[in-house]
């Protein structure tokens, strides 16, 4: 009998773009695998549930990508290669500090016809130049692969996608997922071809459980993967049993703890030896640090242990 997430690949089609995304990250593996490297598939950003085929109306996640576009950047750091696996529009990557109009406000622009010429302020220099050197460095030797989702569909059948690459990997592999994935969706074979009208009164819109795909991408996909989740909630009361309970069941390496209000400055590591909370002070705050480079070190730390042990 096929089960709940087989159920769902069976009845949702790849999205256009899924084998030439396919091809990209069979590359981008088979190169850095050969080269013995670390390699982390950071997912970011929130999936959307579509209303109707020719979609106008769909269910939306709040994520903003801040999270996995921020972590990137420090993985980078620790010399891994990185899948940026995002929802499309969503923050990615050093571009995520020169959004609105931050970046405009650096330029000068001296018009003078066809020798116009745009020039970056000296203090845009300062800002511009620290996070481009660092984007070039991975750009140009090749160490971050962008590929995006926008529906939950999209997720799940670009999520198997990319294990399936990760999986030669081994426990070099270290998978961290921040996506607010959809718990609810309408199943495509329930949702109308075109734009639904007011005029045939109020939808009666039924929602279904969205399978987990933590289940068999821990003990199918990439066993060997070094696999963190996070869990948000809004009731602190439930934040640790609720992530205690995810690692019980799925039986992976570390869940990372998130409150909504307080995402940006605390989280809790909930290992299945003990849990301990990472907490940004306020001169920390104030000095600029985000709170993604100490989650990262300790992810990483704990991932070079977990490497250690599968080598003895
Ligand atoms: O992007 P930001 O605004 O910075 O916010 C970051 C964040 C709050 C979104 C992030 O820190 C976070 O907590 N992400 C997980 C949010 C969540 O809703 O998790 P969940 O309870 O739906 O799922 C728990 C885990 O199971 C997640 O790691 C998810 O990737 C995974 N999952 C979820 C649904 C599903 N069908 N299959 C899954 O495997």
């Amino acid at each position: 009998m096929a089960t709940h997430w087989e159920e769902f690949y069976s009845s949702h089609l790849p999205p256009i773009d899924f084998e030439d995304n396919r091809k990209l990250l069979q590359e981008f593996c088979e190169r850095h695998n050969e080269n013995n490297e670390k390699i982390v598939l950071i997912t970011s950003g929130g999936t959307t549930v579509p209303l109707e085929h020719n979609t106008v109306r769909f269910v939306d996640n709040f994520s903003a990508g801040t999270r996995g576009a921020a972590s990137a950047e420090y993985f980078l750091e620790h010399g891994y290669v990185t899948i940026f696996m995002h929802r499309l529009k969503s923050l990615e990557p050093f571009t995520r500090h020169f959004n609105g109009q931050k970046f405009m406000d650096m330029l000068d622009l001296n018009e003078r016809g066809p020798n116009t010429t745009i020039t970056v302020r000296p203090d845009g220099v300062d800002v511009l130049a620290p996070i481009l050197s660092r984007y070039k460095a991975a750009q140009d030797n090749g160490r971050i692969l962008y590929v995006n989702f926008t529906t939950v569909s999209d997720y799940f059948w670009l999520l198997r996608a990319v294990c399936e690459c990760l999986a030669q990997f081994g426990a070099r592999a270290l998978l961290y997922l921040a996506a607010a994935v959809s718990d609810f969706y309408v199943p495509a074979n329930q949702i109308p071809t075109h734009k639904m009208q007011s005029g045939g009164g109020p939808p009666n819109i039924q929602l279904q459980l969205v399978p987990k795909l933590l289940a068999p991408l821990v003990s199918l996909w990439v066993p060997l993967a070094f696999v963190v989740s996070f869990k948000l909630e809004t009731d602190e009361s439930i934040l640790i049993s609720k992530s205690r309970d995810a690692l019980n069941k799925y039986k992976h390496k570390l869940v990372v703890g998130n409150m909504l209000q307080t995402r940006r400055t605390k989280v809790v590591f909930v290992t299945p030896d003990n849990n301990y909370e990472l907490i940004l002070s306020r001169e920390q705050v104030h000095n600029g640090m985000e709170i993604e480079e100490i989650i990262v070190s300790n992810v990483v730390a704990n991932h070079l242990d977990y490497i250690k042990i599968q080598k003895y």
